[in-house]
């Protein structure tokens, strides 16, 4: 019991372990998911609906989208921003390994009447002849992976976009990093909770990792028959370390924005976005 939880209580090494499919695909967390993505009003799984309207029609206008153009949304969830951006009449592609949200996602194009080229797969090993218009990787999913596997990304984007097509992402900021704390600590939930239908105790322990400005929450989650963990990862960027990585993958810095909304930047901001052009 007490090497179990000192084992729990343990700071891992940066990026020790990578879990996002423990946080997306689980049957029961992606259920949980699908309903916070869903659910307009609060903004933790998805931004909230009035604020993807929004960046669909900064999107629309600012890359010109419409008939022609093709799209490929990353990490596209259900498909909140991918139906607004097909129904400009651009050929989008989404992709997302969460089946749940892939089957969500497509249920509602079928419903619709649009056409839209979900891909229910690891973006790390997306793989396309298509060339984009436009790539887009929304709600700091970037901050989710390893220094190792945005240099994969990028180069898959790079990849895939046609020149003179360009890259929408947002981050993390230092401003968040510099506001969070670290902490433990534990609680049992009888059932029917965000992580476990049966009843289960969470450990969460919540790192900070000077200098690289990077965050961990760790989850130890545990049932009567099984103990499993999800690392939550959340790298935090200046504009000038993003701007220095993302030119090392290949990128040319057109714009640094507030948001993927088209919002000024603010240095106090928790987030900020960038739009980039393959160099
Ligand atoms: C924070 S959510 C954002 C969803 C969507 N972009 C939005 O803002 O509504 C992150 C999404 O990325 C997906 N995701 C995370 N890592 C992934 C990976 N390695 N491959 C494919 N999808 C991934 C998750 O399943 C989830 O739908």
């Amino acid at each position: 019991m007490f090497d179990e939880l000192q084992e729990i209580n343990r700071c891992p090494a940066p990026w020790e372990r990578y879990t996002a499919d423990q946080l997306w695909t689980d049957p029961w967390v992606s259920s949980q998911m699908l309903a916070f993505h869903l659910d307009g009003s609060n903004a933790i799984a998805s931004r909230s609906s009035e604020f993807i309207a929004r960046v669909v029609g900064w999107m629309t206008g600012r890359f010109g989208l419409g008939p022609g153009k093709r799209v490929a949304d990353f990490g596209c969830g259900p498909g909140l921003y991918a139906q607004g951006l097909a129904a400009t009449g651009a050929a989008v592609t989404g992709v997302d390994f969460s089946p749940r949200s892939i089957a969500y996602a497509q249920e509602q194009t079928a419903a619709q009447g649009l056409d839209i080229d979900y891909r229910c797969q690891n973006y790390l090993e997306f793989a396309d002849p298509e060339r984009y218009d436009l790539v887009t990787l929304i709600y700091c999913d970037l901050c989710a992976l390893s220094p190792t596997q945005r240099a994969k990304l990028l180069k898959i984007f790079r990849g895939i976009l046609r020149p003179g097509g360009a890259l929408l992402l947002d981050v993390f900021s230092l401003a968040r990093y510099q506001g969070l704390c670290e902490s433990r600590s534990y609680e049992f939930c009888p059932g029917q909770g965000f992580w476990a239908q049966e009843p289960h105790y969470v450990f969460q322990n919540s790192f900070k990792y000077e200098p690289q400005n990077l965050a961990l929450d760790r989850y130890t989650i545990v049932t009567q028959d099984q103990r499993r963990e999800v690392y939550n990862w959340l790298q935090h960027f200046t504009p000038e370390d993003l701007k220095s990585e993302l030119a090392a993958g290949g990128f040319e810095l057109l714009e640094t924005l507030g948001s993927v909304a088209g919002d000024p930047y603010d240095s106090e901001s928790d987030e900020f976005a960038m739009v980039l052009a393959a160099a």
